[in-house]
């Protein structure tokens, strides 16, 4: 029979840590969700005590999100045990996860302390965390370059204290995947207690091999992998969970193991954690970029028509990938554009359906075929949870190779205003972007964004092909994603912004639901 294995997913947490990744509450609500739709065990929901919007998050989720475990990361001190406990402990099965160096390295140089002093430290913190909660997982911060036997003393010593799960990190993507799933094997047989805890692995991938040491580790009896969605984290990122689960399910053969994820959720949770995030994986990313399903060359289109098998070891559809078919064109009603939805897995509300059908309609009179892919762009480019503070009115632009843009843009309050203002700047989105600065700026919040990115990309082939635009922006410290979708770019990089506005507005509480 299979061997069950449980996902931990660190996207909130350490996937969040990377540069550029931070999400707001909203959003991290809806990727929890989302990853509870997708099967995972265990979410880490982020680290309470970083930052009282850290807290809160975890609060939230705990509080919100049925069906899933959910974490809080926590050094081994009290008062970060404390703040973990107290923002998860609402959740139907909550668990803290605290965590202390254990590599001659850190011990000596990060913690300054001695390894007997670090033993103590960890056994009283595990004890700590148990008085509290039922689950306690420990992490042994730079495992793989810990001394194998203040190791198998500082797990024997946690487990006996009551840790329920032990975590063996690769902390900095340094582990061979025979070396790492020998240290697993070493684990299973020189720490006495081994069996009263789960073993658990978090694997960074600064050499590329984050996925395979987690499962060389899963071979080797690793019971837990911690992952995140599209690899995110610290510096190169983490396993990434899609691989971990498309490796474990294409070659069960091999592995013989099974997880709870719902592979055809795959797709739809790394297009959710892109948008919190708004950063896109790269279009080579195994799994789920955008050419992991792309035959280009004739020998290979050849070969997948005859049998799909000859190039494709996981079909798209398994993964919940649409394939780039046309389907609806501008003659296609609300009833077959929902229908349509719903057999691409989208469920809308009545609200978001109208929207979205509205853009359906523009799209297919702009644009010859309407594909799964376009459709896939506009569930991006609506929002689906916020109000909006301000929509696009009109806008007009002037430019050209000898004269300075200029663009005039017209928005719409949620309150009724109409507001109009025109602006030049360094091409037509610039001068687009800080007409609608001038529209804000002068109205709600006193002073423009900070623009923190900003990207281009088509979603299909061809010159009439949709522009999806990114943008991040910054204000009081904190980031905020939109993406806008169009056929004309200029009007997705508007959208964009003032996506990612209203969701700042929203967060600062300028509008109410
Ligand atoms: O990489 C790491 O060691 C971590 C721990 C806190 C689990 O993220
Ligand atoms: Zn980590």
């Amino acid at each position: 029979m299979s061997r069950r294995i449980s996902l931990f997913d660190t996207t909130l947490r350490d996937g969040e840590q990377a540069p550029g990744c931070s999400m707001n509450l909203t959003d991290k609500l809806k990727v929890a969700q989302q990853l509870a739709l997708l099967g995972v065990d265990i979410i880490e929901a982020g680290f309470a005590i970083a930052s009282p919007g850290d807290f809160q998050s975890v609060q939230a989720i705990a509080r919100t999100v049925k069906g899933v475990q959910i974490a809080s990361l926590a050094r081994a001190l009290k008062r970060d045990i404390d703040s973990a406990w107290e923002a998860i402990r609402d959740a139907e099965q909550p668990r803290i996860h605290t965590f202390l160096a254990t590599s001659p390295i850190h011990i000596e140089y990060k913690l300054k302390k001695t390894p007997d002093e670090v033993y103590e430290q960890a056994v009283e913190m595990v004890k700590y965390a148990r008085n509290l909660c039922g689950d306690v997982e420990f992490s042994c911060e730079d495992a793989s370059r810990s001394e194998l036997p203040f190791l198998y003393r500082i797990l024997e010593g946690v487990i006996a204290a009551g840790a329920t799960t032990v975590n063996i990190p690769d902390t900095v993507g340094y582990a061979v995947p025979e070396e790492f799933g020998a240290l697993i094997t070493n684990i299973r047989n020189n720490v006495p207690n081994i069996d009263k805890a789960v073993i658990s692995v978090h694997c960074h991938n600064d050499l590329g091999l984050a996925v395979a040491n987690s499962l060389a580790a899963a071979k080797a009896g690793a019971g837990q992998i911690e992952c995140t969605v599209n690899g995110l984290g610290e510096r190169a990122g983490n396993a990434a969970l899609e691989e971990i689960a498309m490796n474990l399910y294409t070659r069960r053969d091999y592995y013989d193991m099974t997880t709870g994820i719902d592979t055809a959720q795959i797709y739809n949770a790394s297009r959710r954690v892109a948008k919190a995030t708004g950063v896109r994986c790269q279009p080579n990313k195994a799994v789920v970029g955008e050419n992991a399903f792309a035959h280009e060359s004739g020998i290979h289109q050849h070969g997948v028509m005859a049998n799909r098998a000859t190039y494709e070891i996981m079909t798209p559809e398994s993964i919940g990938l649409p394939r780039n078919r046309m389907v609806l064109g501008k003659h296609s009603g609300r009833h077959a554009f929902e229908e349509h939805l719903a057999a691409m897995g989208h469920r809308v509300d009545e609200e978001r359906l109208n929207a979205l059908f509205a853009k359906f309609k523009e799209l297919a009179d702009k644009k010859k075929t309407v594909s799964d892919r376009d459709i896939e762009a506009l569930l991006a480019g609506v929002s689906d949870e916020l109000p909006a503070a301000w929509k696009l009115d009109r806008f007009v632009i002037n430019s050209g190779s000898s004269i300075t843009a200029t663009s005039t843009v017209r928005l719409i309050h949620s309150d009724g205003r109409l507001k109009e203002m025109v602006a030049i700047g360094d091409g037509p989105i610039d001068a687009s972007l800080n007409a609608v600065d001038r529209i804000i700026d002068a109205d709600l919040i006193g002073r423009a964004p900070e623009l923190e990115d900003f990207a281009l990309s088509t979603v299909t082939e061809g010159t009439d092909a949709q522009g999806e635009a990114r943008i991040r922006i910054g204000w009081n410290g904190r980031s905020y994603n939109g993406i806008g979708v169009s056929t004309d770019i200029v009007e997705a990089g508007i959208q964009a912004y003032l996506n990612a506005i209203n969701a700042m507005e929203y967060e600062s509480g300028t509008i109410h639901e």
